[in-house]
Order: C-alpha cells, then structure tokens, then sequence
C-alpha cells in the first residue's frame, strides 16, 4: 500500500461576520482531519452540506492553504510544492459544470490549456492531446470549437472531466460531480469516471452525498461532521456495521438527495449545528441518540482498529457494558 496524499491534523478558519456591523468571528470548516489517500483507491467523502467537505478538497488540491497542520503528496509537503507540480499530481472535477469553466474559451482550448501552462509542450501537441481526451470523454471533433455555453450539463462535465485528465494525472478529486446534473445524465457521468478510472489507473477522492453511489464505487469512506472525520472504515465494513452514530443515522436515513443539499434527511431533524458555535465535548452530542456523561464535555476519544478509525464515547464503551445517559 503505498499512501499517495496524506492530510495530518488539518484545519482550515475563515473569519466572517454575519453583519455589516457584527464582529468579525472565527469559523472552523475544517477541524483536525487526518486521513490518507492510498494509491489505486477511491475514497469517498460524505456527510451533510456544511461539513467541510469542499473545504477539505480545495486544500487537498492546493487551492486552498490549511491553517494549520500538513497535506503532504508523494510524501512531500505540498507548502514546498509549487503549483505547476501540484496540477501535474491532482486535478478537480468540481460540482457545477456551468461556473468551472471559461465561457469566452473554446471547448478544445479549456482543455489543452492544463497541459499548456506546464510548458512541456508546444500548442500543436497540446492540442492533439486534447482532441483525443475529448473524443476519450465521448465529445467527438465537432464540439472541439464549440464554447461551453452551447453544451448541456452534462457535455460540459464531460468537459471537465476531460481538462482533468488531459495529462494523466495520479489524482482526482472530485467535489460533487453529478449531483447538479439531471437524474438521467448522472449514471453516464459516473460510469465515464469509473472507465478512465480503470484505463488510466487514476486514484480518486470522491465527495458525494449519494449513500448508493459511494457503496458501489468506493473502497474506502470518510464520514465528516462538523469539520472532523468521525469514522472512516473500507465501504463494505461501513456500510455493514457502521459504528458511529453518526454514520447509523445517515445509512439509516431516506436517500432522496437534492442538488447541492448534501444528505438530507438523516432521521435526526435538520438541526445541523451552528459552526460558528460548535458544541463543546463531541459536536455530534445533542444530536446522538446514543449520547452517554462525557459526550458533552470531552472530545471523543479516537480508536483505531482494524483499518477503521471511529472517533466516538459510545462506541469506545465494552461491548455490554451498561451507560445512563
Ligand atoms: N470562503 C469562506 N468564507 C467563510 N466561510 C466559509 C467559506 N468557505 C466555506 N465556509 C464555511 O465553512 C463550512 C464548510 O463549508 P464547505 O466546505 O463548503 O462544506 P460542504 O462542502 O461539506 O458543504 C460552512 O459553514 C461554510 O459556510
Ligand atoms: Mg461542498
């Protein structure tokens, strides 16, 4: 197993103000999270909208610097990486295909241009490269001249898609991807990912908050609440016998998602807590069924085992052992 991009205690604060006149206060979107991307693997990120989800993506990318803590690539730490190496190693599909891409570019020109700004090749080689990309990704010559604003959602994923993997990058990572495409044209998408995927022996991070997509397709899953992972298991192990009550909740609840909402339902009411005024103790307590003493004072504890990582009171209880709430 080799460990191609690894996240040590990340976290990334935004200052904001809910007024004009508000003070200025701190927001932590991403709160300790440790994980590593292991090479060949599709990991999956789910949890409801706010979570942290893109936040955690954009730093993975290098889009974002972390405020504190260490993403590392290949083993090297991305802050000493420059962001020509960083583009080469890992590319983004993002969500919304309409705001991802140039509409004053021609189809073929977004993606060439990638491979372009690496200064490796010349215009001409770039552009074959990008032809065939777009004919790989199902958009055949005549589209090359076309812009995006005369493509459907779904061709402009393509699109994107196609910019990523232009220069057959180690990693995508994909925020989203279908969920702001119709119900009809997501399954294509999807499947085109999964065949290059194959093809190209790329790794993917997958963000998503479809439950029955990412059993399919992922061999690892992250569950994210409130800026931390709360556990992360292989999909199968997971999805049965999840031991976060977090994670029971969200198998547990009716999969309809809505475009862009992340998880909607989870059983546990809409109550997704204030980030700005997190819960002291395990932001999931006032929330979690299973809640027992320390759950709203001390941070969880975190147990690693069995390639499983489950950050939890409850669950690090024996088995039988009997807890008042
Ligand atoms: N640039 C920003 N400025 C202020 N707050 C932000 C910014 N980006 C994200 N946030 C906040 O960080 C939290 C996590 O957001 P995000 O990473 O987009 O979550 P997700 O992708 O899981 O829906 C949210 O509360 C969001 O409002
Ligand atoms: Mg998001």
């Amino acid at each position: 197993m080799t460990i191609l991009l690894e996240a040590r205690d990340v976290t990334r604060s935004f200052q904001v103000s809910r007024g004009l006149f508000a003070p200025k206060r701190r927001l932590h979107a991403v709160n300790g999270v440790s994980l590593a991307v292991e090479e060949g693997e599709i990991l999956a990120i789910v949890g409801e909208s706010g979570c942290g989800k893109s936040t955690l993506a954009r730093m993975l990318l290098g889009l974002l610097p972390a405020s504190s803590g260490e993403i590392r690539l290949g083993g090297q730490d991305m802050r000493a990486m420059g962001r020509l190496d960083i583009a080469r190693r890992v590319q983004p599909v993002f969500q919304d295909p309409y705001s991802s891409l140039n509409p004053r570019r021609r189809i073929a020109e977004i993606v060439a241009l990638p491979m372009e700004v690496q200064g490796k090749a010349d215009a001409a080689t770039c552009r074959r490269a990008a032809l065939e990309m777009l004919e790989r990704v199902g958009l055949p010559e005549r589209f090359a001249q076309a812009y995006p604003a005369q493509l459907s959602g779904g061709q402009r994923q393509r699109v994107a898609i196609a910019r990523a993997l232009v220069m057959r990058p180690e990693l995508v990572i994909c925020d989203e991807p279908t969920s702001a495409l119709d119900v009809s044209v997501q399954s294509q998408i999807l499947n085109l990912l999964m065949d290059l995927r194959r093809d190209f022996g790329t790794t993917f991070v997958f963000i998503s908050h479809n439950l029955a997509v990412v059993e399919h397709i992922a061999s690892r899953v992250a569950v994210m609440y409130l800026g931390q992972v709360v556990e992360l298991a292989e999909t199968a192990a997971l999805f049965e016998a999840p031991r976060h009550p977090y994670t029971q909740a969200l198998l547990a609840s009716a999969l309809t998602p809505e475009p862009g909402l992340g998880i909607p339902e989870t059983g546990l009411g809409l109550a997704f807590p204030d980030p700005l005024d997190p819960p002291p103790g395990c932001p999931f307590h006032p929330r979690c069924p299973k809640r027992i003493a320390p759950c709203d004072s001390l941070a969880p504890p975190v147990i690693r085992e069995a390639g499983r990582l489950v950050a939890c009171h409850f669950a690090a209880q024996p088995p039988g052992t009997s807890v008042t709430p």
